[in-house]
């Protein structure tokens, strides 16, 4: 075995990447709860991947065969019902998970100095996603496929000079069609997957070139054994996270499995049931919503009159996250030892990001809409007014060493 490893180390640098990632990779000791979810990120990542492959072999991208196909990979390809539940149970998973991981990077500051790059990437991995979750969403081509892929590229239209023509660019038709699905099975299983691998390289490699940050927001660097070299308070990533992250790993599988095979639709949220009807270009659903992880961007559309507004604040609620590591002012990381008015600000930020995801599966009646825009302003005031109250918040003494 050693000889065939100094075999491999004279060829390929297999030993010292072990090493620099896994067992000299020195984390902080004090990772808790919301440090799971990263590796469940990556877990997720690899449960699309491989249950994607397997749908591939049955489904077929034509407008005439799509919901056909994945009806006979529900009921007569061998174990088709649990890869096809597998992998529209992982994509709402997905966002969970994600959703939780972005969370933490915003209570600990994980995008302060001198982590910006790492919160970029994960930002265009987010931006992916979306993309490829939207994307995927077509291929059944039930009813809430094709109206939701309608409403959401009819969208484009709305831009001044090149909206329609760009729309029309995008669906490859006048409506959404056979062209349209081609396209997006292309980018769904190809193009997007591996812009997303490569997203998630990059991020863990900026994440490694820094280390990482820890609910106390304390970098570990600054002091270090004067014999060794290495960081006092870290650990060395495997084996004490590879099995800490083991333990979310059975927990999560639990859960996933759990839903699978008793809850797969998930009362309607994660496989909607206009989608088990096949798509029909003749009749418009009466109530066209997103699924839920877009529904907090849907009602912020909704909330505005003007439809090119709407689609430009639409776009902000997003975009506006690549600049939190700049529009926060504060002096220290983690909430551990933020003031009040963050607290406070994060807290509201939080509630209106839930109210407007409620809000986005409800019709837009002028009363849900009122509500919508009274939550939207709370949701954008978390990030406009960052760079005031982030300065004005009396923070805590941070200590020196990570705490527990
Ligand atoms: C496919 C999606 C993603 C994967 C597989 C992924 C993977 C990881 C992993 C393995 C870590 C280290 C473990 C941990 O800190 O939990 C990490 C850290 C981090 N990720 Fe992600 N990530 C993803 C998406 C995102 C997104 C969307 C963002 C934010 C916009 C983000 C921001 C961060 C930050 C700031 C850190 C450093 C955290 C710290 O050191 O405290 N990631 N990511």
């Amino acid at each position: 075995m050693k000889r065939l490893m100094k075999w491999i180390d004279a060829r390929f640098p297999l030993t010292s990447t072990w090493k620099a990632h896994l067992t000299e990779y020195y984390a902080p000791k004090n990772f808790n709860f919301w440090y799971f979810f990263g590796s469940l990120a990556l877990l997720v990542l690899v449960i699309q991947i491989v249950s994607g492959i397997f749908l591939t072999m049955s489904y077929k991208p034509d407008s005439a065969l799509a919901f056909n196909s994945v009806e006979y990979i529900m009921r007569d390809v061998n174990w088709g019902w649990l890869i096809r539940y597998i992998h529209s149970t992982g994509a709402s998973m997905f966002f969970v998970v994600v959703y939780l991981h972005m969370f933490r990077g915003i209570m600990y500051g994980s995008y302060q100095k001198p982590r910006e790059l790492i919160w970029i990437f994960g930002m265009l991995i987010f931006l992916a996603l979306m993309a490829e979750a939207f994307m995927g969403y077509l291929l059944p081509w039930g009813q809430m496929s094709y109206w939701g892929a309608q409403v959401i590229i009819s969208l484009f239209g709305a831009i001044p000079v090149i909206g329609k023509g760009l729309s029309t660019w995008i669906r490859g038709d006048f409506v959404v069609s056979d062209a349209t699905l081609n396209r997006f099975f292309a980018f769904h299983v190809i193009a997007l997957p591996l812009i997303l691998l490569g997203l998630v390289v990059a991020h863990v490699v900026a994440l490694h070139e820094v280390g990482s940050n820890n609910p106390d927001g304390i970098e570990i660097k600054e002091h270090l054994d004067p014999e060794t070299g290495i960081p006092l308070d870290g650990i060395p990533f495997h084996p004490y996270y590879t099995i800490k992250d083991l333990v979310g790993v059975v927990v999560f599988l639990m859960i996933f499995s759990a839903i699978v095979f008793f809850a797969p639709s998930f009362g309607g949220h994660f496989l909607e049931s206009n989608n088990f009807l096949p798509a029909n270009p003749m009749k418009t659903p009466p109530h066209i919503e997103p699924v839920w992880y877009f529904t907090p961007y849907y009602a912020l559309l909704r909330a505005v009159p003007n439809k090119l507004l709407g689609v430009i604040l639409m776009g902000l609620s997003v975009v506006i996250y690549f600049f939190v590591p700049w529009l926060d002012r504060g002096r220290v990381k983690s909430i551990r030892y933020r003031g009040k008015i963050y607290k406070t600000a994060l807290a509201l930020y939080v509630i209106s990001f839930l109210a407007l995801g409620y809000l986005g599966t409800c019709p837009p009646t002028p009363i849900y809409t009122m509500i919508s825009r009274f939550f939207g302003v709370f949701y954008f005031g978390f990030f406009l007014l960052m760079p005031w109250y982030t300065r004005i918040d009396k923070t805590k003494p941070v200590p020196e060493r990570v705490t527990k």
